[in-house]
């Protein structure tokens, strides 16, 4: 990333609108790389250069990757007149960056819910071509078989028709109602769902745990998240190749 102005990095970092930016440095609250500025409109270099406001080091990225524990009860979108969204539950530095979803959960899903302002990233994870593997859990009304194990593996045909890619399907506990884990390769709407209603069952509680080489993080309570870490994030970018 090349030279850009100081007013607009600190503003879209959190710093107040340009004037008030402006107003922090008539006051001599910012210096670069040890000199005080002058001009608000002075061009920097925001990841290299060291920008100190009121004591305090600017941390430039331009892109943000958090990991969500989705609680439900929330839609994942980015905003809505009537109900609370994944983003609402951002700190206010985290909103800054206005970073948007990979994909959705449905309302009542709760677990791994990748969040990012890069949407090259967001496009490539979400691209039907890549088969970026998503694991969850799940518990169902009724009793999962192995034959239901065969049945994912071949794929199953869906209310509208469509027929699944393969699926694996692992029983945790089988009985009245059962524990399961299920890997997908692709990304229909509501498809874990649909895929057990196709087989005569129902799923009462859907958590999603892994997403390409991403797990929840277990540490992370539902509504609470994280940035990835640099060591995830690279992991990320090799499975989507960027
Ligand atoms: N499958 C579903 O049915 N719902 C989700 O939220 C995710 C996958």
């Amino acid at each position: 990333m090349g030279k850009e102005r100081l007013d607009k990095v600190l503003s879209n970092m959190g710093y107040g609108t340009r004037k008030e930016v402006k107003a922090l440095v008539k006051r001599g609250e910012v210096t670069i790389n040890g000199v005080k500025v002058k001009d608000s409109a002075q061009h920097v270099l925001p990841e290299t250069d060291a920008i100190i406001i009121s004591g305090e080091k600017l941390l430039y990225r331009k892109f943000v990757y958090i990991m969500m524990n989705k609680p439900g009860g929330v839609i994942s979108a980015t905003e809505d007149n009537y109900e609370e969204t994944v983003i609402d539950l951002l700190s206010d530095e985290l909103k800054i960056f206005e970073p948007a979803p990979v994909g959705r959960l449905d309302k009542d899903t709760e677990g791994l819910l990748l969040i990012t302002n890069d949407g090259e990233l967001n496009h490539l994870l979400l691209s039907p071509k890549r088969h970026v593997p998503k694991k969850y859990y799940a518990r169902i009304e009724g009793t999962v078989v192995e034959e239901d194990i065969i049945k994912f593996k071949e794929g199953v045909v869906l209310d509208d028709g469509y027929k699944t890619m393969p699926a694996e399907l692992h029983i945790i506990n089988s009985g009245e109602n059962s524990e399961i884990e299920v890997i997908l390769f692709e990304g229909k709407f509501h498809q874990v769902k649909r895929m057990f209603e196709a087989v005569g069952k129902k799923v009462i509680f859907l958590k999603r745990i892994e997403m390409g080489p991403l797990k929840l993080d277990k540490s992370l309570k539902t509504g609470d998240s994280r940035e990835l870490t640099e060591e995830e994030l690279e992991m990320l970018k090799v499975a989507v190749g960027k």
